[in-house]
């Protein structure tokens, strides 16, 4: 593998991959394809083909737990443990069953645990257009909620000194930067960091990775590219992907500096998908740098 080259990791034709999530104990990656309610784990060393667990139900992100795996799903958030029945740890605020077949009720999106295990997973607003949701923090068994007037709860992640959260509303295209308390679990008043309006950038942030010199790597959602801003919030990177829509990125392999990319195949015709044979499956790129180890929920 060459630095900067994209290539596939594994051959797939997911509607929506999303929320890649290496773990280094394990050196696992999982990921999610939230449309089909499936989960993913691969080991890259062993090279065989992934395994694939269906939920019955759609999955937005997955991190990591001693157990095994906890999941944020359309009703709530899920411990799953490599044996053993999953354990429901927290129900979503925003759905009921009886919503189900109509499609109602906002499920779980995008999310990641901070430094101290707690869990932060966000929502998405059923019809993709309304400020319905908003981002959740599941921190000993209480889940909160933290922001409100959400539309597309995306594009969580840390700063290496963990002195910022930063979030993204996808439908407002700026990520915005929270002054951290990771002690206490506090957020400050959040300041628009990055505006792709402004930069001339296509597509929606979405999913996202911060790298250990503190850069946010973001895939922007049907701008066919990783981007990479330095912590002050400056374009120092663009990384074209074999296809549109890019949902997130997340940084495995022994190293930590291989880059792996989700993509979706949900907005595309017969045409998009012929032309663009790698959507939907995982990529990969090796990077100049390394990324950080992700932290594991705490309970
Ligand atoms: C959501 C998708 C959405 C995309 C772009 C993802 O996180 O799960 O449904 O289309 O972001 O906004
Ligand atoms: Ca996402």
């Amino acid at each position: 593998m060459q630095d900067g080259v994209i290539e596939v990791a594994v051959a797939l034709d997911m509607s929506l991959g999303e929320s890649p999530v290496w773990s280094v104990a394990r050196q696992a990656l999982y990921w999610t394809d939230i449309n089909n309610g499936h989960v993913y784990a691969w080991c890259p060393q062993k090279r065989g083909a992934p395994t694939r667990t269906e939920l019955g139900e759609k999955v937005g992100c997955v991190a990591l737990d001693e157990a095994g795996l906890v999941v944020a799903t359309a009703s709530g958030i899920l411990r799953l443990p490599e044996s053993g029945e999953p354990e429901r740890l927290a129900d979503n605020p925003e759905w009921k069953k009886e919503w189900q077949q109509a499609g109602q009720g906002n499920r779980f999106n995008d999310g990641r645990c901070d430094a101290a295990g707690r869990l932060w997973a966000g929502t998405i607003d059923a019809e993709e257009s309304n400020a319905s949701a908003a981002l959740y923090c599941l921190d000993r068994g209480e889940l909160t909620r933290r922001l409100t007037g959400i539309g597309i709860s995306n594009g969580l992640a840390f700063s290496p000194d963990r002195r910022w959260l930063y979030h993204t509303d996808s439908l407002t295209r700026r990520i915005l930067r929270y002054p951290f308390d990771v002690d206490s679990g506090t957020l400050g008043e959040g300041q628009t960091w990055v505006d792709l309006e402004t930069l001339g950038l296509p597509g929606v942030p979405d999913g996202a990775a911060v790298d250990s010199e503190g850069c946010y790597w973001s895939a922007l959602y049907d701008g066919g590219r990783i981007v990479r801003f330095t912590p002050e919030g400056e374009l120092v990177a663009e990384h074209p992907v074999p296809c549109p829509h890019p949902t997130m990125v997340a940084f495995g392999g022994p190293d930590l500096r291989t880059l792996y990319i989700t993509t979706a195949t949900q907005h595309l015709d017969a045409e998009g998908k012929a032309r663009w044979p790698q959507a939907g499956s995982l990529l990969q790129m090796r990077t100049g740098v390394e990324g950080l180890a992700e932290p594991g929920f705490g309970g």
